[in-house]
């Protein structure tokens, strides 16, 4: 097929087949292997959600013990690996830190580079399995506390709180964090995604793969937004006028952090579902005054921009949900992708079960027919 038209930014553009989710951001549905992401937050976990975006259907009881069973005997680090994350400086960015430390578990792989699909599957469970134990060692390390090994009696989210904070989470605290996983799991060809499907489109490794969506994930324009609404509201004053503030904003032609979707003209389904959760865990921490300010923005911005298809994004809601349930600013976006993993790594198995390499072409704007000019006539 020879190049016949430019799509910047490929926006429009279908690049691969999917099995996991489903959108549609006219409507602001979001689907994981056709069920509702609302429906998946309430009934589902997250570990049953990897299940299901990975084989594109609901376990049976049994089938999920057994999932649950093999990603738990995963959560322990490679020996030596708590030692090297405490010798990582104090100060490091924790995208950072989690980018370099999971490109460095290809290190303790015997055989890193096998892409059959089942081989491939176990790496990435490795990665699903191990990566928030690199969070929360490196933010203990930061914190001068030890290192708290993993509890294979506990859930992903349960064990990723007990690990972090060194006592187990409340119920409350579980499930807030296990439905902040459901919503981030997978959501199409996303840059982190499509990041990850390139990578591994030139039968390069999982763990090639996982840390160039890391990288991708990390941009304020992705999921590094989450942080940004944060400073955001820390940095309007409790008693301060939202509406000014947005508008002052608006008015420089800023964009607002957590706003905005290439994919979503409507409300974003996730951000339905987070803002009722972040209005429950505001109320019970404590933490009104950060969701009535949110709220606020989010009337300004429904009524100034709701016109041009502009609505609160997932990252708008995480950010109150991630503050109360008491995880510093920093560790929003590593805890995105946390969740991401299941569907990079999704994606990741969907390319190589049926690959074709991704090489666009550019279009040239430069000039033609230019001599070399010697260094010394320039
Ligand atoms: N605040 C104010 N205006 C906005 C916002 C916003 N957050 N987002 C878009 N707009 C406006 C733009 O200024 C532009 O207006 P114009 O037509 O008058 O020039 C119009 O809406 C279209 O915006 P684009 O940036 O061209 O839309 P695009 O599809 O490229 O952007 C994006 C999507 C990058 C997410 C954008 O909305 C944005 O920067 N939002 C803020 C950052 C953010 O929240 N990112 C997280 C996205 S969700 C995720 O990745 C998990």
């Amino acid at each position: 097929m020879t190049a016949t038209m430019m799509s910047k930014g490929l926006e429009g553009v279908v690049a691969a087949e999917t099995r996991m989710s489903f959108i549609d951001g006219e409507k602001g549905v979001l689907e994981y292997v056709g069920i509702a992401i609302d429906d998946l937050a309430r009934n589902s976990s997250f570990e049953e959600t990897v299940f299901l975006l990975w084989n594109q259907r609901l376990p049976k009881r049994a089938e999920l013990d057994a999932f649950n069973k093999d990603l738990r005997a995963r959560y322990e680090l490679p020996t030596g690996m708590d030692q090297r994350i405490a010798s990582l400086p104090k100060d490091a960015q924790p995208m950072h830190m989690l980018r370099t430390m999971v490109s460095s578990l290809g290190m303790f792989d015997p055989s890193p580079n096998a892409v059959d699909v089942p081989t491939a599957r176990q790496k990435a469970l490795n990665i699903l399995a191990q990566a928030p134990a690199i969070v929360a060692a490196f933010d203990r390390s930061r914190r001068g506390l030890v290192y708290v090994n993993p509890d294979a009696s506990l859930s992903f989210a349960a064990n990723f709180l007990y690990m972090l904070n060194g006592q187990k989470p409340t119920p409350t605290m579980e499930r807030a964090f296990d439905a902040c996983m459901i919503l981030h799991a997978d959501h199409g060809l996303n840059n982190s995604t499509f990041t990850a499907r390139v990578i591994a489109s030139t039968l390069s490794d999982v763990y090639s793969a996982i840390t160039g969506a890391i990288g991708s994930l990390r941009g304020p324009l992705h999921g590094g937004a989450n942080e940004d609404v944060m400073r955001m509201l820390g940095e309007i004053p409790p008693a301060a006028d939202c509406e000014r503030f947005i508008q002052e904003k608006l008015a420089k032609k800023a964009k607002i952090a957590g706003f905005g979707h290439r994919v979503y003209k409507s409300y974003d389904p996730r951000a339905t579902y987070l803002k009722t959760l972040a209005k429950q865990l505001a109320t019970d921490t404590g933490n009104q005054e950060l969701y009535e300010k949110s709220n606020a923005i989010e009337q300004v911005m429904l009524r100034e921009k709701a016109a041009k298809g502009i609505y609160p994004n997932v990252d708008f809601y995480s950010a109150t949900t991630y503050h109360c349930i008491g995880l510093k600013l920093d560790l929003f976006t590593p805890m995105f992708a946390l969740s991401r993993i299941a569907g990079w790594a999704g994606h990741v198995l969907e390319q190589l079960a049926d690959n074709r390499l991704f090489r666009p072409d550019a279009e040239y704007v430069g000039p033609h027919g230019v001599g070399y000019v010697g260094m010394a006539e320039r």
